[in-house]
């Protein structure tokens, strides 16, 4: 089992050179997918990554929406999803359609997306944000008239956080919704001393008991700088993988084990292998959605 591990990750290797491609993964990926990184990062820093690589080819560990806004950031490149199943389910919770319908009822908002959504979603918004940047997005719009997408619970926090009021769109991630406020008060009665982080697609009352709200990204940092030596976690329990590796001093507790997302975990070794072989799942996004798509993305990024 071990060698053929090797063996799969040394066929990558090689072929990733052969095609000078890059791999870019998830915090959420499975720990041997995490391992064959040479970007490993939240939504925010992935797509940054994808803007400025010279690769010509992207490899995408993650689910579609992130190889989706890797091509509308850089359509030259070729963008492989290694399983076109990889999907979000808080991404299909709004369509364009639902949405041209919403903003007709609110005329002269302005959209802020989550880029937990489809291209074509990004095309009907005016700005997109990452869990990172959500906060300093909706401050980046004054007073202006928001109506937020499409998880709520984001856009409840970005709310409180800048005291902004918004028209919230009723989408959430099942996986993050899953941690609850007495998840997080046991595993504090098991370990006192313990900070608590969780992600801020987590429910309102599971976000009033933790200490810090973070993308995943900005879990990495915090557990790195914090002198804390046992935390919390509350979200996707695949970034224990690396918290405990890059922290071998510290310990790491997940909230719930139930905080799997089936659909970050679908890639696997062997799809990323087949994916470079085969040159597939191609990710293309029609030129006037990409272009439309691209504003939005565009915007988010010259204030990040
Ligand atoms: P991050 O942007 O924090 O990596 O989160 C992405 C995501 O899908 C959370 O469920
Ligand atoms: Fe979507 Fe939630 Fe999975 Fe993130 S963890 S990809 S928001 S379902």
């Amino acid at each position: 089992m071990a060698d053929r591990k090797t063996d799969i990750v040394g066929e990558i290797m090689e072929l990733k050179k052969q095609r000078n491609a890059v791999i870019l993964v998830h915090n959420y990926q499975r720990p041997e997918v995490q391992d064959i990184a040479d970007f490993l990062g939240d939504s925010l820093e992935l797509s940054q990554k994808a803007a400025k690589t010279d690769a010509d080819v992207i490899v995408f560990c993650g689910v579609n929406f992130m190889a989706e806004t890797a091509y509308i950031v850089n359509p030259k490149k070729v963008v492989l999803l290694p399983d076109m199943d990889a999907g979000c389910p808080m991404a299909d919770m709004i369509t364009a359609e639902s949405l041209i319908a919403r903003k007709k009822e609110l005329p002269g908002v302005t959209v802020v997306c989550y880029v937990n959504s489809t291209a074509a979603v990004k095309a009907e918004s005016d700005i997109c944000c990452t869990s990172a940047n959500a906060v300093e997005v909706v401050r980046s719009l004054g007073d202006k008239e928001i109506l937020f997408i499409p998880d709520a619970y984001l856009g409840q926090w970005a709310a409180e956080k800048t005291g902004h009021k918004m028209h919230l769109w009723p989408g959430y991630c099942p996986t993050h919704v899953r941690i609850s406020a007495n998840d997080i008060l046991e595993r504090k009665m098991e370990f006192p001393e313990a900070v608590v982080l969780v992600h801020p697609e987590c429910l309102p009352e599971a976000k009033a008991v933790a200490d810090a709200v973070l993308s995943t990204g900005g879990m990495i940092r915090y557990a790195r700088e914090s002198s804390a030596k046992e935390m919390i976690i509350g979200t996707e329990i695949g970034i224990i993988y690396r918290l405990q590796k890059e922290n071998p001093g510290k310990n790491f507790i997940p909230v719930t084990m139930k905080a799997t997302c089936p659909n970050m975990k679908r890639t696997t070794l062997e799809k990323v292998l087949w994916s470079l072989q085969k040159m597939e799942n191609r990710i293309i996004v029609p030129e006037d959605i990409r272009l439309r798509a691209f504003s939005a993305v565009e915007l988010m990024l010259a204030i990040s």
